[in-house]
């Protein structure tokens, strides 16, 4: 092993897919994986192969697209979970198993009401049982960023006599500070017997924003792999985010650590992650956001007119960002529509280039120009065609001085519904209307409009989730109208609970 090479293990199809709302379906998360492929990275987690029938056969079918990866699955320290996992791995040309438990105090008590030495020898066993099916066996000891370091490191020295060959130190909670987190690998380093034989793995979580710090604090004090996710996305409030971590290696010359990612594929893949998992990526969001190397204030353009140096510590090529984002008008043709999804890493069979270029006309004819925001929308939207309730029509009336009134039609498995209601505003007429239809106990827990680009014209995203019977669900639309982007997000939310 180099002594400088970092291992980037990408576990947006594992960690940052558990976000509600955010599931990708087998085909989704193929193209994700092999988008993740030509990007360098190093390991992909595919899964947690006993959590469902859905994640298992993912990872098997992920296993046979991707070649140079290490394919990874999630499994706890249990035998059936790790017989799963292998199996579902059965294909890959590389596999790896991740197992692990809680180490914690917390996790000790609360979660397994166990003792110190069982967890330890719980952890041993399930290293020793994957290890007779896969010679790649990745240990993780939950909640480590709040285990003391003393026993965290009798469990790691066993685990690694056990035959681990990744000891993974996740900062579940997102608690630590960085010096903390440094720190603690360093004690690892220093303490542990074998440490030697296995690489250290640092998976940190962003509740405190300090995710990256931490990964870094880790990659320096010893760490050679650090899992990562695309846009850092996952529960709550994420992973660390892959690009930033890429980015920090290669933009700091000072620091000889390396990694085998090709910067240039970060914001295609970005933009497919986002337009995939329906999940906007912030404006100001390092790296991939939307101004990440917008220059606004007049000192700030002068500097970058006069050298790009004195503002900009990234050259947003680097990224993939060509500079020449090419805009599309009415005019443009199915060939020009193909050649740009694809220089977004969009990959697009010639049914579903006919799909999203009918949809493509539909939004030129309201908007001059489509954009590339405006096309990853569009590639994303053909689930509306197997929908059970469809929108016919809303027809909605507001303004100053007048009580907001909407009229809505909607077509159930091909039955025709119509009425009509007053509320506070557009939407919420809308809404009311569409509930005197549809007589199911709803309530809206969340609701996000965001523009795309700029410009009154441009098109709006509508994120919702809709409580019922207990489950929250989540819908999406996009629209140049936000009234009727706001109803088709509230109708997506339904179908996904109403099956007739
Ligand atoms: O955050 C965490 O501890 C995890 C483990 C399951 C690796 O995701
Ligand atoms: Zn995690």
């Amino acid at each position: 092993m180099m002594d400088n090479r970092v291992y980037i293990f990408d576990t947006t199809l594992r960690d940052g897919e558990q976000v509600p709302g955010c599931q990708l379906n087998t085909v989704e998360k193929i193209q994700v994986a092999k988008a993740l492929e030509e990007l360098g990275v190093d390991v992909i987690e595919a899964g947690f192969p006993i959590s469902s029938p859905g994640d298992f056969n993912s990872v098997v079918e992920i296993s046979k697209a991707v070649t140079w990866p290490v394919i990874c699955g999630l499994t706890r320290a249990v035998e059936k979970d790790i017989d799963v996992a292998v199996e579902a791995l059965k294909y890959a040309k590389h596999k790896r198993i991740h197992t692990g438990i809680g180490t914690s105090e917390s996790h000790i008590k609360y979660k397994f009401n166990a003792t110190r030495e069982e967890i330890l020898e719980r952890a041993v066993r399930a290293v020793k049982y994957a290890k007779k099916y896969v010679e790649d066996v990745e240990f993780y000891a939950e909640d480590a960023g709040r285990t003391d370091n003393e026993f965290l490191a009798s469990v790691i020295q066993a685990v690694i006599k056990a035959g681990a060959t990744v000891v993974n130190i996740p900062d579940t909670t997102g608690y630590c500070l960085p010096e903390e987190y440094g720190a603690k690998i360093k004690y690892l380093c220093d303490h542990v017997v074998g440490i030697e034989n296995a690489i250290i793995s640092t998976h940190c979580h962003n509740d405190l924003g300090m995710a990256t710090a931490n990964t870094m604090a880790g990659l320096l004090n010893g760490a050679r792999q650090c899992e990562v996710t695309i846009n850092g996305v996952g529960e709550r409030a994420g992973n660390t985010a892959l690009e930033e971590i890429a980015m920090i290696l290669k933009s700091h010359r000072d620091i000889t650590l390396e990694t085998n990612i090709n910067t240039k594929k970060i914001y295609p893949l970005s933009r497919t992650v986002s337009s995939l998992m329906n999940m906007p990526v912030q404006a100001n969001k390092a790296i991939v956001g939307r101004n990440a190397f917008a220059h606004s204030s007049g000192i700030h353009q002068d500097g970058v007119i006069k050298n790009m140096s004195t503002y900009e510590i990234i050259d947003p090529r680097d990224i993939g960002l060509d500079g020449n984002s090419i805009v599309l008008t009415a005019r443009s043709g199915r060939a020009a529509l193909r050649t740009r999804l694809e220089a977004l890493g969009v990959k697009v069979s010639d049914e579903k280039l006919d799909k999203t270029y009918q949809e493509f006309l539909k939004l030129a004819d309201k908007k001059k120009e489509i954009n590339d925001e405006d096309l990853l929308v569009l590639s994303g939207m053909e689930k509306a065609d197997n929908h059970h309730v469809k929108l016919n029509f809303l027809q909605v009336t507001s303004g100053v001085g007048v009580k907001p009134v909407a009229s809505i039609g909607v077509d159930i498995a091909g039955e025709k519904f119509e009425a009509a209601a007053v509320g506070n505003g557009p939407v919420d007429a809308a809404i009311n209307a569409l509930k005197c239809i549809i007589k199911r106990p709803m309530v809206l827990k969340e609701f996000t409009i965001q523009n795309i680009t700029k410009g009154s014209n441009d098109v709006g995203k509508v994120h919702m989730q809709v409580e019922h019977d207990g489950k929250v669900y989540y819908g999406f639309s996009a629209n140049t109208d936000i009234v009727a982007a706001s109803v088709e997000a509230y109708i997506d939310c339904i179908n996904k609970f109403s099956n007739g």
